[in-house]
Formats: structure tokens, sequence, C-alpha cells
């Protein structure tokens, strides 16, 4: 039996056959029914430390999907485009299918993670400014961080789109900050992707748990990956609190 996905003229078992594009840590990319649109596919897969710690956590793929989607929904909103078209099903959202920038940009309000460790700056510092970092997007080299001058120097992106993707996360950060402020949550950190699209930057990729750091306002407690990455326990139950504020915001 097929069951026509309401909405994407597509029918469940044709999913599963489509071109596998790419397979990431967390998420796999098939083709989507033209050249202009790709499936994105949120799997329960976990990791940490460039894949050396792995778990399945049952239901995480459609936790991130969910988030994502509300998150999407809320910056194109607000004016910022995004990849996102619509969901498939659970786990599955069609996106526009960009050519990816090999860039991975990180903001950050308050010290943690990387950060601290790199700087030794205890966990929780305010920043007294947004930091805005970029990383190149390579597991094999460990997604180093990299400076405009070396980006625009071997073309991962032209000075122009660096300039834009740099106002663009601002701009999310703002969003972003405000909408998770009315959650009780603070949004300590996170990492972007960004892909042209018709020549312009839009964003790509997720906003979810696995790529933001959110502390509750009340507790302090830790609502994202650094549960499953600090062995903290109850990962799944931080990924499902803050989908339940994230829908009664
Ligand atoms: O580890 P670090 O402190 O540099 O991470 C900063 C933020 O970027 C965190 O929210 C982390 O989850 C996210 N991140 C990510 N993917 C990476 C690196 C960092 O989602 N490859």
């Amino acid at each position: 039996m097929e069951r026509e996905l309401p909405g994407s003229g597509m029918t469940e078992s044709i999913l599963p056959e489509r071109k596998l594009l790419y397979k990431g840590k967390s998420k796999s990319m098939y083709a989507g029914n033209d050249d202009r649109t790709c499936i994105l596919e949120f799997r329960d897969s976990a990791t940490a430390g460039n894949g050396a710690k792995k778990a399945e956590l049952e239901g995480k793929g459609a936790l991130n999907a969910e988030i994502s989607h509300i998150l999407y929904k809320y910056l194109e909103e607000n004016g910022i485009e995004t990849h996102f078209i619509k969901m498939l099903d659970d786990t599955r959202m069609l996106v526009r299918k960009v050519d990816i920038v090999n860039v991975e940009v990180i903001v950050r309000n308050i010290a943690a993670g990387g950060f601290s460790k790199k700087y030794g700056v205890p966990e929780g510092t305010p920043l007294k400014n947004t930091v805005l970092e970029f990383c190149l997007k390579s597991d094999g080299y460990g997604d180093p961080m990299m400076n405009e001058s070396q980006i625009t120097a071997i073309g991962l992106a032209s000075q122009e789109q660096l300039e834009t993707m740099k106002d663009m996360a601002l701009r999310i950060n703002s969003l972003l900050y405000a909408l998770f402020d009315r959650c009780g949550i603070t949004l300590v950190d996170f990492k972007l992707e960004f892909g042209t699209y018709d020549g312009r930057i839009i964003l790509a990729d997720e906003i979810s748990p696995d790529s933001c750091r959110f502390w509750d306002k009340a507790t302090g407690d830790k609502l994202d990956k650094d549960r499953f990455r600090r062995d903290l326990g109850d990962v799944l139950g931080a990924y499902r609190e803050v989908l339940r504020r994230l829908r009664d915001a």
C-alpha cells in the first residue's frame, strides 16, 4: 500500500527509494522530485567528538525535525530566507536544493564549550558583544576555525557572501534569542550553515538542540546536546522540553 503524504504529491513508499545524495552524522539528504528540491531526513543517530561517541536515541530525529520546522517558519515570517519548504512526515522535510557553503558559522552570546576551553573563559561568562566564528566544514580536518581572508583566499565564499552571512547570522541571533527568552531559555550559542540558491545566500541545514546550546533560565539546566556529550542523562527529555516550550510560545 502507498500512502499519499499530505500536500507533497508523493507517496510514502516512493520516498525510501530516492537517491541518497549525502549521509551526514545525524541527517541524510535525498534527491527531490526535481533538481530544485531535496528531502532532508533527520535521523535518530547522535554523535559527539567528531564521531568518537555514538548512540541511537529513538525519537531524536522527529524532535529535531519539528524544532527546526518551528524555527524555520518563525525565521521566514521574520524575513530570513531558509531552505525549508514543507514537512513531508515526522522526520523528513522538503527543502530547496542549495550549493552549500563549506563554512560553519558559530554565534555565541555566552562563553561555553569550545570557546571556554580554547580561551580559558569560564562557562557562563556573558560576552560583551556577540561572537561570530567561521569554521571549515570538514570532518576530516576537524572543522578548524578560519578567518575571512583564509575563506576568500581559497574561494569557499566571496567577501560579499561573507558579509551577507554575518548580517543574517546576527539577525537570526536577535530573533532566536528573543523567541527562546519567551520560552524561559537562554540561547547560549549555535551553529548555522548557509547555501546559495539562485545566486542568493539562504539559511540551510538545521537549528535544533543538536546544533545549539540552550540553558533553562530558571535552573541553568542544559537542554541540548551537551546532555549527550557530557553524559548528563535524559537527552530526549531535554529535547522534548524545548519543543514543548516552543509550541507554547
Ligand atoms: O563546540 P563549540 O563550543 O565550538 O560549539 C558551539 C556551538 O556550535 C554549539 O551550540 C554546538 O552545538 C554547535 N556546533 C555544531 N556543529 C559543529 C560545531 C559546533 O552544531 N560541528
